[in-house]
């Protein structure tokens, strides 16, 4: 099995291991054993992942010789509620789960969100590790330590930074994904090798169709690398100052599609034409050159992921929920664009004529 460090600078007692490889959910039980001076481990799943995953975790842990058991929230978005946070507290309160005790994330984005926020205030915090079982969750959401829950304001608006002790993304989990949630993760991947890996661009647009087929020794290379960048910004970064803002390309265009859509376009729909949108800006800009610019469009779409904006948004809506967006600095906009693959930058002076034109272009009409 492979391993990235993720090495934090406030304290090296917060660095942790990312372990990437096929079937590593079988070393889970004694590399907790061996690490953790845990009392009992309790995992956080979902009603789609227990049925397929729960038992194998579970039967991994018998090796640590402390009680295990399993929690299971509805599968889904509205999951990631108070409501939900309340519910899962009170039963590890009957669990007797105390501070000695180890929380594990079984699931996608979701589980691996509430479960972290959950760590992070139960009894002050008590230690957590992420077993992500999507791929957005392997390369994005488990990997940085942000946690989040829903209120009916807007997404994430309660969270915390609190890291795992240790991510393992066992690349098996990948085969059970829908098409849909696989197009999600490859949404993200595309975003880093935009930002940060020209080479891993080129594998992408080399390799589509067995990409798309998830090839295990593909998914290996393409999960780890994705890992290292995250990895490499977090270390930078802990808590999202302007370097950590990169990771966020196509976000300020997909974050106010997906509000404005009522979350009827997925995530990774979102942020790929956010990313379009991005690409766009940058080049209308003259930072990037037509043929680049290209490049990006015809990958997001050779991939299947959506570059236009479906035709029944109204541009104000989305202006107006891109205002909202927790990331404006003090009322301005900030987008985060390139100058060529593997050179973002951040800036907050696109002027408002440039980001209503790239997105009236990017609707079908
Ligand atoms: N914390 C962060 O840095 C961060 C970053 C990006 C996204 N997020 C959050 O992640 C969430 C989205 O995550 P997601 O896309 O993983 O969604 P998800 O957790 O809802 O998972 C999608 C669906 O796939 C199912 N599933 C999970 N693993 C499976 C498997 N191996 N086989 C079959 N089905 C499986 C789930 O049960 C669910 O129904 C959002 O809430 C978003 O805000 C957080």
């Amino acid at each position: 099995m492979d391993c990235i460090r993720v090495k934090l600078q406030k304290s090296r007692k917060d660095s942790y291991d990312i372990f990437v490889g096929h079937g590593i959910i079988n070393s889970l039980g004694s590399h907790i054993r061996m690490r953790h001076d845990a009392d009992r481990c309790t995992i956080v799943t979902d009603s789609d992942v227990n049925p397929l995953y729960g038992r194998t975790v579970r039967e991994s842990l018998a090796e640590t010789a402390v009680p295990v058991d399993i929690i299971e929230i509805p599968a889904g978005e509205s999951s990631k509620s108070v409501a939900t946070v309340l519910d899962v507290v009170g039963k590890l309160i009957d669990l007797n789960v105390s501070r000695k005790s180890l929380l594990i994330a079984l699931g996608g984005g979701v589980v691996g969100d509430i479960t972290g926020f959950i760590a992070s205030i139960y009894m002050r915090s008590i230690p957590y590790v992420q077993i992500p079982t999507t791929l957005l969750a392997q390369v994005d959401s488990s990997v940085g330590g942000k946690t989040g829950v829903d209120l009916p304001e807007g997404k994430n608006l309660l969270g915390t930074f609190y890291q795992p002790k240790a991510v393992f993304a066992d690349l098996s989990f990948l085969e059970t994904l829908t098409d849909g949630d696989f197009k999600n993760g490859l949404a993200e991947i595309i975003k880093y090798c935009i930002i940060s890996d020209e080479d891993m661009f080129e594998l992408l647009e080399q390799e589509q169709a067995a990409i798309k087929k998830r090839k295990p020794d593909l998914m290996k290379t393409l999960v780890k690398r994705s890992c290292k960048i995250k990895a490499d910004v977090v270390e930078a970064d802990e808590r999202e100052g302007d370097l950590r803002r990169i990771l966020n390309f196509g976000h300020t265009l997909g974050h106010a599609l997906e509000a404005a859509s009522g979350y009827r376009l997925s995530h990774g729909e979102a942020v790929a034409i956010g990313m379009v949108g991005a690409a766009k800006m940058s080049h209308e800009l003259a930072q990037l050159d037509g043929a680049t610019c290209e490049r990006i469009v015809n990958l997001i779409r050779d991939y299947g992921l959506p570059g236009t904006i479906p035709a029944d948004f109204d541009t104000e809506k989305i202006l107006a929920f891109m205002a909202r967006d927790k990331k404006a600095v003090e009322g301005r906009l900030h987008f985060v664009l390139v100058k060529k693959i593997g050179a973002p930058f951040v800036t907050g002076e696109v002027p408002a004529g440039v980001v209503t034109d790239v997105i009236e272009e990017l609707m079908v009409s």
